[in-house]
């Protein structure tokens, strides 16, 4: 395969597996939430953890809105992702509480506001819950395709970190082999509503 032809297979694969996983009914992604949470709770180390990132869905993503109660109520730290105003084509990990105002970013996905003292180095997070698009059984993501989370994600490699990546996906985001490229992180494991991978 051409690098051309992997771009081309990865648009091509976002389309159907996009498109899946919108066709879901409110009741179907609320249930899906709910399981993936039990799913969470009994295959990740998420009760342990002090500080935990999320995110809000968008696209027919599963929802972690219920994970984030959970850790609300446990005392669990919740940050989500901000498009770094620094460091173009990065993210940044900024405190989220659920009276945390939100500001719409250039996709129109709401974000916490950045003030001087509530982002977080991504070394102090202990789990990132990362939305995808698609993945394989071996930890491969396919995400929405601006690379954000790739060159964001990176830092845990390079520098070994302990930050575990974990990917919330319904269960029609399964696919039996993802392209992948160099710069792809893959994940150490995903979680649906019915099952946990974890990848070795
Ligand atoms: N570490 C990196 N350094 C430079 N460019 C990168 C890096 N990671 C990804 N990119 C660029 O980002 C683009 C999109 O990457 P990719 O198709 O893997 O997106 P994605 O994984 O779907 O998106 P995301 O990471 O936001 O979920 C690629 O064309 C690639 O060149
Ligand atoms: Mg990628």
């Amino acid at each position: 395969m051409t690098p051309s032809d992997t771009l081309k297979n990865r648009q091509a694969l976002r389309r159907q597996y996009r498109q899946l996983r919108n066709q879901l009914s409110d009741e179907q992604q609320i249930t899906a939430a709910s399981s993936c949470l039990s799913v969470c709770l009994q295959s990740t180390t998420l009760s342990r953890a002090k500080i935990v990132s999320c995110y809000l869905a968008n696209d027919g993503e599963l929802d972690p809105q219920a994970l984030m109660q959970f850790c609300w109520q446990h005392n669990i730290q919740v940050l989500l992702p901000v498009l770094d105003p620094a460091k173009e084509g990065h993210l940044i990990f900024v405190d989220y509480q659920p009276t945390s105002p939100t500001r719409a970013n250039v996709y129109g996905i709401p974000e916490p506001i950045i003030t001087i003292d509530n982002t977080v180095p991504i070394e102090n997070i202990d789990l990132i819950f990362t939305p995808l698009v698609a993945f394989d059984n071996t930890g491969n993501r396919l995400g929405m395709g601006g690379g954000y989370y790739d060159r964001t994600l990176a830092a845990i490699v390079e520098n070994k970190l302990s930050t575990q990546l974990i990917g919330l996906a319904h269960e029609c985001q399964q696919a039996i082999q993802l392209p992948t490229d160099s710069w792809d992180i893959p994940l150490n494991g995903i979680a649906t509503p019915a099952q946990f991978f974890k990848i070795d």
